[in-house]
């Protein structure tokens, strides 16, 4: 924590966050929310602890109005906000949907006055002004943003800013609305802006260029008190500053409060990964898959002595969990862990052994999950393959445009069952078969991911998590084909499950 680096500058004592994963994050190509998706979103960042929820832009459609409407009515904690053009039409449209704030907002910058507004700076800084004054009159809420802050002439935006702060508008913000600033820029626009502005200030950024995030804290540096962003960091384009990044930043690095429950981040980026289809990448920051996963063996036995040796915060803090995997940069110290959680005491030899099988696989560009390490690890300890109380044994998939079916054949305590299922695609008619067989077992499946391969010699990869009795187990899966991989993923959950289960029941 650096927070006395910034003694002779402002930092807030607090920071709102007003998220537009609704927004401005369904503005990403490709994503389209319904109603109901946006509420059951809307209502998890509210959960989170989001304190403006920017839930659409209403005019657009009647569904879209019709959407914001049925959020802004869900009696929800945070403030509901939507978006609107300085034009009657948009107010008017977010007035209908019972919104608390309107976010109005106008180019200021030369090149979109010139080329697509057309107008001029004094026409712009007109609408803006009246079109204040015209939400102001119907009670709303307004927060003011000049599009393209970053690249308005900087005393025309402060002008702009003092013109509608006297039109009454409660807070203001300053867009980069195509991620061109550097942390330079953004701390001195804030700087200035603050300089001649009472109501609280806040930044929107754009990640253009990598710098969404590095941005808005510099923002917040110079003074900004409430910061924009979107879960995953989904947005038009390159996207929009990542939530999870900027609030964990805010924590760690600035001892800056929000009202963010920092453990709920990754069960929302989880979900918002589902419904919007935009995959998370693997290296993504506090969300990624590997984002705490330990692979080399001078980290991994760094970890084993102390955490903070190799993470700057700690899983938990996120709602996740460490990982420790296996490849053939592992060493020692994590095989002998890894086997005593799954209750296999090694001796020396044998560890060197399974040690000496995991680098041969990780040397010939395989992956050692969890699951495949548990197979050897018990091949090694002398314990026998088939000892599994449920196997998959064989797969196969049928279909066309239409559909797909899939069969799934299963060892269970040594009787061969088939099960089936059909679905629009392989996977999720792999969920649905799979579901059938962990059902029976009393078990359900909460969670699952797959990272499909493309490469001719790759594995895909998957992660499925059940759960039985209130209690939580992860399998993972290895194939080149990902249905089998999550086929595997789900049945070896239900395989750690089935053990957990014997265990307690003895
Ligand atoms: O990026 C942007 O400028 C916007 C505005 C609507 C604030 O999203
Ligand atoms: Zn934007």
């Amino acid at each position: 924590m650096w927070r006395n680096l910034f003694s002779g500058d402002s930092l807030p004592e607090r920071v709102w966050m007003f998220d537009t994963t609704l927004r401005d994050g369904e503005q990403t190509p490709g994503v389209a929310l319904t109603v109901d998706q946006k509420i059951e979103i809307a209502h998890a960042l509210d959960d989170l602890g989001i304190d403006i929820i920017e839930a659409g832009f209403p005019v657009v459609s009647e569904g879209e109005k019709q959407a914001v409407k049925r959020i802004a009515k869900e009696g929800l904690r945070a403030k509901v906000c939507a978006l609107a053009r300085t034009s009657m039409k948009d107010i008017d449209a977010a007035i209908e949907a019972e919104v608390d704030w309107v976010h109005i907002f106008i180019a200021t910058s030369d090149i979109h006055l010139k080329h697509k507004l057309k107008m001029t700076r004094e026409q712009a800084l007109g609408f803006a002004v009246s079109m204040t004054e015209y939400a102001k009159s119907h009670g709303l809420t307004v927060h003011f943003s000049a599009e393209d802050a970053t690249r308005t002439e900087p005393d025309f935006l402060v002008k702009v800013f003092k013109s509608v702060e006297e039109a009454g508008a409660d807070s203001l913000d300053i867009p980069d609305t195509t991620g061109s600033a550097m942390p330079a820029l953004m701390k001195y626009l804030v700087g200035k802006v603050k300089e001649s502005v009472r109501i609280p200030v806040s930044v929107h950024c754009h990640d253009d260029l990598g710098l969404a995030v590095a941005n808005s804290l510099a923002g917040v540096e110079a003074g900004a008190e409430i910061v924009h962003a979107t879960i995953n960091g989904i947005g038009e384009r390159a996207g929009n500053t990542s939530l999870e990044e900027v609030a964990v930043a805010l924590h760690k690095l600035y001892g800056i409060k929000t009202n963010i429950r920092l453990e709920k981040i990754y069960e929302v980026s989880r979900l918002v990964e589902k419904l919007t289809g935009i995959i998370v990448p693997k290296n993504k920051a506090i969300v990624g898959e590997n984002a705490f996963a330990h692979e080399s063996g001078i980290h991994v036995h760094g970890i084993l002595g102390s955490p903070e040796t190799y993470e700057t915060i700690m899983p938990e803090l996120v709602g996740r969990k460490r990982r420790i995997v296996l490849g053939k940069h592992s060493g020692i110290h994590a095989v002998k862990i890894l086997a005593k959680q799954f209750g296999l005491n090694l001796d020396e030899h044998q560890l060197k052994n399974l040690l000496a099988e995991i680098k041969a696989i990780g040397d010939s560009g395989g992956k050692v999950t969890e699951a495949l390490f548990l197979d050897i690890a018990r091949r090694v300890a002398g314990e026998a393959f088939r000892s599994r109380r449920i196997q998959l044994l064989e797969m196969s998939v049928a279909g066309g445009e239409e559909g797909q079916s899939v069969v799934i054949l299963v060892n269970k305590d040594g009787r061969i069952e088939s099960y089936g299922g059909v679905g629009p695609n392989t996977i999720t008619a792999v969920v649905k078969t799979c579901d059938a067989i962990v059902k029976k077992m009393g078990f359900e499946i909460i969670d699952y991911k797959v990272w499909p391969t493309y490469s001719p010699t790759g594995y895909s990869e998957a992660e499925a998590t059940i759960r039985s009795n209130g209690v939580e187990e992860t399998g993972r899966g290895v194939h080149p084909e990902p249905a089998i991989a999550l086929a595997q993923a789900i049945l070896n959950a239900a395989e750690q499950a089935l053990l957990t289960r014997k265990e307690v029941e003895a």
